[in-house]
């Protein structure tokens, strides 16, 4: 079952609209959340950025937000997903609209909500490579989870095709920003290390979360321009998302980070925000 345009349907009866923005122009935009056993963990920081990302859009949230998170909770409890991990996507675009690019002046936005089950236990290290494709920051889809991923998807494939498991991204300045769908942290000196805002990253939940712990654990953390270079001299790195947590990278296009293995600031900030999630 899935949530669209507010019912709980089978996906067979579920009709986009051939005019629909999201599809035809990628106009809209996406949440991707991990479920816990029935609850969202962080759901409300959720909410809070969907909403900030469809002011920017310029996209009329179609339900209040307790009705959306609420939503949320439905289709996991009639997918019988409320005991175990799953992944809650929603889905908002800004409806149909007539032949041609300008916005129709009253949207009529078209709300989708997904769900499925992934693995449970912490994520495997990862091994990445640097990828020819770039982020553009001075976009502000680089800061929104828009419908367009394109840049993500093509970058996941190379690297799938060069032997990695996943992509690093760098800005259009050359200077690192995150991962195909995770942002990315260096550890330096014992100092933890992630591109700044304005580098072209996505404001991650999970990013945040970092920070704050971080903060709280007593390391000191610094938001930066940060070259591809520092990958080589890092002690540690690690990505983060919603789905995957904190996941340590072992490789960086072929070359061990850190001593190739799990390191023990990841390891205290993954268990941290691990204890975080189940608290929340
Ligand atoms: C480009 C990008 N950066 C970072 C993230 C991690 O964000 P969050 O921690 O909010 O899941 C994602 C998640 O999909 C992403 O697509």
């Amino acid at each position: 079952m899935l949530y669209f345009d507010g019912h709980l349907v089978e996906p067979e009866q579920a009709r986009i609209d051939p005019r629909d923005r999201g599809f035809l122009l990628g106009d809209g935009l996406f949440e991707t959340m991990r479920a816990e056993r029935g609850r969202v963990p962080f759901l409300d920081r959720h909410l809070d950025r969907l909403e900030a990302s469809a002011a920017i859009l310029g996209i009329p949230l179609p339900q209040p937000r307790a009705a959306l998170a609420a939503a949320c909770l439905e289709v996991l409890q009639a997918n019988g997903l409320t005991n175990c991990i799953a992944a809650v996507r929603l889905t908002l675009s800004r409806g149909p609209g007539p032949r041609g690019l300008a916005p129709p002046p009253e949207p009529e936005p078209t709300l989708l909500i997904t769900v499925a089950a992934i693995a449970e236990g912490p994520p495997a290290p990862a091994r990445a490579v640097i990828s020819s494709i770039r982020r553009n920051e001075h976009s502000p889809l680089s800061r929104i989870k828009s419908l367009n991923y394109l840049d993500a998807v093509l970058a996941l494939r190379e690297a799938r095709e060069r032997g990695a498991d996943d992509a690093i991204l760098c800005n259009t300045a050359g200077r690192l920003a995150c991962a195909s769908a995770a942002n990315l942290f260096l550890v330096r000196d014992g100092v933890l290390l992630t591109p700044s805002l304005g580098e072209g990253v996505l404001p991650g939940i999970t990013r945040g979360l970092i920070l704050e712990l971080a903060s709280e654990l007593g390391s000191s953390a610094e938001e930066n321009a940060i070259p591809p270079s520092a990958l080589e001299r890092a002690e540690e790195v690690f990505l983060t998302s919603s789905l995957i947590g904190v996941r340590p990278l072992v490789a960086a296009d072929g070359h061990p980070v850190g001593r190739g293995a799990l390191g023990p600031l990841t390891e205290r900030l993954g268990e941290a925000y691990r204890e975080r999630l189940l608290r929340s």
